[in-house]
């Protein structure tokens, strides 16, 4: 039994932040932030835009493509550190507007590894037949949540998700061939957020504590510069396959740099690469499903094709899939 892809979909919010525009807000320039990351600008959603507008949006056009409906959906999985609530999950609402009426729903907090976790969770579910179609969603909508006061972050992330259907298959060599997920909590202070968790309630008094997301940036990158390139190559040995059988490598778009390091340790020429962290940041759990989509709308990503995926983030947590497409 193996978990197929039958459909895709993205959405981004469409007001755009470019780096001109953080040049008059912070102490930075276009220069820096392009050569330290390589983006340019990002999307940033509405104050009336949540993780549900994209998650909803992204699967009503994973549902279009896949020639299904949400009554056809009996799982509904979202990847989002950014949901609408604290509880209930978002997943639920994404259950609800798409009519999803069947279906189990409920999120997974892996940050911007979110998507890779929550691939992997769907596909043990879809291949022990727990069901038979499961909607993969990736979004967060990180802006809310960033200080525009500080450099090292505000530069970094914008909003999105994307969305995957996944049906379970018998008697092909399609799908998700293989995962890997990983954890290390001792780098748990790196990156978070504090504020509105059991251990900092909203509800009290909370002094000293950031409301905002914190990041210790040189340790998020030499962590995420090492963790990309051993899940891969770590997962390509479970598969028994090497990186020259890659078609098409679409990492978590966190960081230029960190990317063409992962590349290169992959030996992949640049037309196997997806890049689009220039037009939209660090989109966390949203990154590997717009990704994937936008590759696919372009004609980079075709049935057949072998896809890796590989994300980082905030646990510290990372993975990768392996996707015959
Ligand atoms: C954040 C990041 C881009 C910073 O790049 P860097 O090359 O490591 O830069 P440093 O943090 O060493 O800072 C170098 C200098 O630039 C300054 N700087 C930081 N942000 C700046 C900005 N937006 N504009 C201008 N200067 C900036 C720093 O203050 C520092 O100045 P100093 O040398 O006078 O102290 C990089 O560390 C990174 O991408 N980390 C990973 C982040 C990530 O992926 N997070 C998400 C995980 S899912």
């Amino acid at each position: 039994m193996r978990a197929v892809v039958k459909g895709i979909g993205h959405s981004v919010p469409s007001g755009v932040l470019t780096n001109k525009d953080l040049e008059s807000m912070v102490s930075t320039t276009d220069e820096w932030i392009i050569q330290r990351t390589g983006i340019h600008e990002r999307r940033v959603a509405t104050a009336e835009e949540t993780a549900s507008t994209f998650a909803i949006e992204s699967s009503q056009r994973a549902l279009a493509s896949a020639g299904l409906t949400g009554a056809d959906i009996d799982m509904v999985i979202v990847a989002t550190v950014t949901g609408d609530r604290i509880f209930p999950a978002t997943a639920c609402l994404v259950q609800d507007a798409i009519g999803a009426k069947h279906a189990g729903a409920f999120d997974v907090g892996a940050a911007c590894a979110g998507f890779i976790y929550a691939c992997s969770v769907a596909t043990a579910m879809l291949e022990s037949g727990q069901c038979k179609r499961a909607l993969v969603v990736g979004v967060d909508v990180l802006t809310k949540t960033l200080d525009y006061t500080d450099r090292s972050t505000c530069i970094l992330f914008g909003d999105g998700g994307g969305a995957v259907v996944l049906e379970a298959q018998e008697g092909t060599d399609r799908g998700v061939l293989k995962s890997l997920l990983l954890s290390d909590g001792a780098g748990a202070k790196h990156i978070g957020m504090d504020l509105g968790g059991s251990l900092h309630p909203v509800c009290k008094p909370h002094e000293g504590v950031t409301p905002y997301l914190y990041m210790a940036g040189a340790e998020v990158y030499r962590f995420a510069v090492n963790a990309m390139g051993d899940a891969c190559v770590k997962l390509l040995e479970l598969a028994g396959m090497t990186s020259s059988d890659i078609d098409l490598f679409v990492p978590h778009q966190a960081n230029l740099r960190i990317i063409d390091s992962a590349a290169e340790r992959l030996k992949l020429p640049d037309e196997k690469v997806f890049i689009n962290v220039g037009k939209y940041g660090n989109t966390s759990g949203g990154s590997i499903p717009i990704g994937l989509s936008e590759a696919v709308e372009q004609g980079r990503l075709k049935p057949g094709m072998l896809v890796m995926t590989v994300g980082f983030g905030a646990g510290l947590v990372w993975g990768s899939n392996l996707i015959r497409w």
